[in-house]
């Protein structure tokens, strides 16, 4: 079995918030390189070093890669380091499509047998509108393709469904990744995001997360990637995520073979628990962003084992060899994003409380900033805003108050004048506690 003593550099590929995450702890068993990555990620200060490098991956040697974000794993470059003999973490181009298109996933998540809300797939806006006119008030339009997380449109009544279906069709507001669209019915619950290692034929969980997927408080205004995380969801028990784990994930790895499709890598699923039930709202091929800070870190040195072990299709040794890993403590991950995200990010301020190591000039304890759109700045000292999340401020406490607590500390040292974050990342879970 790969294991991590024969690990010795890994490569991330990607350059936001999770990938500073992932070269972090990773880089707690071998060096890690990240490409493009960004500034803040690299420390020489550890037992291993981080780099970065705008080497093109293929070109990269190292003994495990790690791909972060979609766009790469759907344009299949998995696929391509696979076939120069590369131990990968992340599906190819075929597995990645259930992220890629809405369309396929839906299809596949049909095909497993797993519940998800009902839906049609449509390329006319005539037959939408008459598919539309069988659903109840609320309706969701989504783009099939990829839509940098935008692409989706929760409605509150058909005519604003109607004026969306046109603009995505007509090819006006995503071009052509709306030339094809999912019209779903709307759920109502409580979401939660369930990450899973997959090798192809075996799973392993990792702790079950909350996102704050709305830019305002009291989950309002425009969807975003994520405006904050917490892990984990208390009120779901570990014996109940292993239920989501034989719902969601494990019928749809087995729906990928029976395609001859052999998933290796995190699949993702968005579920929103119901009523009637648990139900998946989305797939994703890769580890959230800002779930990622919040699970990856309550991990430790076993990550780059775990993950090797994914890639290589040993997951079932992996664990026979280690007993469930899953941290008690808990992590809660606040995102920090630059004034018009998630339309037009206002860049460029320099950003105050943070030391030329990009961290909090008053380190807390428990709390590491993850950078996720900043540059260095041209003297060297401090750093820019250079996207549209910025900093994810993150937080392991014993308690979920204390982790809480812990990230909003570290939030009140940064500054610039416009920056915007949700004040309420975790409420709803200290109101069930009370
Ligand atoms: P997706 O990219 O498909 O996960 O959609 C982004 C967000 O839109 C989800 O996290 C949900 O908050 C919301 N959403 C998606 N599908 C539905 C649905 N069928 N009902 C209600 N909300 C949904
Ligand atoms: N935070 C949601 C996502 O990464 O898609």
């Amino acid at each position: 079995m790969t294991n991590a003593s024969s690990i010795k550099k890994i490569c991330v590929i990607g350059s936001g918030g999770r990938e500073h995450v992932l070269a972090w702890t990773l880089a707690q068993n071998a060096d890690v390189v990240v490409t493009p990555g960004s500034d803040a990620m690299v420390k020489k200060d550890g037992r291993h070093s981080v780099a970065i490098t705008h080497e093109d991956p293929l070109s990269i040697d190292a003994d495990l890669f790690v791909i972060g974000p979609e766009v790469p794993l759907v344009e299949g470059i998995a696929d391509s380091l696979r076939a120069k003999g590369k131990l990968v973490l992340g599906p190819g181009s075929a597995g990645a499509q259930l992220e890629g298109s809405k369309a396929f996933m839906k299809e596949m998540t049909k095909e497993a047998g797993i519940p998800t809300a009902r839906f049609g797939v449509f390329d006319e806006v005539e037959k939408a509108v008459a598919f539309l006119n069988t659903l109840g008030e609320t309706v969701v339009i989504k783009t099939d393709g990829l839509a940098a997380g935008k692409g989706v449109l929760v409605t509150a009544t058909h005519d604003e469904a109607i004026r969306d279906i046109r603009a995505k069709l007509s090819g006006e507001a995503f071009g052509n990744a709306g030339a094809r669209i999912v019209v779903e019915e709307g759920l109502v619950g409580t979401e939660c995001s369930l990450l899973a290692l997959c090798d192809g034929t075996d799973v392993v969980s990792l702790t079950l997360a909350q996102d704050h997927k709305r830019i305002g408080e009291g989950d309002t205004g425009a969807n975003t990637g994520g405006m904050g995380a917490y892990a984990p969801v208390s009120f779901v028990s570990d014996a109940q995520r292993e239920e989501l784990v034989a719902l969601t994930i494990t019928p749809m790895i087995e729906a990928l073979k029976r395609r001859g499709i052999d998933y290796r890598g995190v699949l993702y699923a968005g579920i929103m628990l119901t009523t009637s039930g648990p139900m998946v709202l989305e797939y994703n091929v890769r580890l959230g962003d800002p779930e990622a800070q919040a699970v990856l870190a309550l991990m430790g040195s076993e990550t780059a084992d775990l993950f090797a072990a994914t890639a290589s299709g040993t997951l079932a040794t992996y664990r026979a060899q280690h007993k469930d890993a899953h941290s008690a403590k808990v992590g809660v991950c606040v995102v920090l994003a630059a004034q018009g995200y998630p339309e037009k990010p206002v860049t460029g301020a320099f950003i105050n409380g943070l030391g030329d190591d990009g961290q909090l000039l008053e380190p807390i304890e428990g709390v590491t900033v993850y950078h996720a759109g900043t540059k260095r700045s041209q003297d060297g000292k401090s750093f820019v805003v250079n996207g549209g999340r910025v900093l994810s401020v993150t937080a392991v406490g014993e308690t979920f108050q204390e982790a809480r607590k812990r990230a909003y500390r570290g939030v009140d040292q940064i500054s610039w004048p416009t920056m915007r974050y949700r004040r309420d990342i975790g409420a709803k879970m200290l109101e069930a506690k009370s």
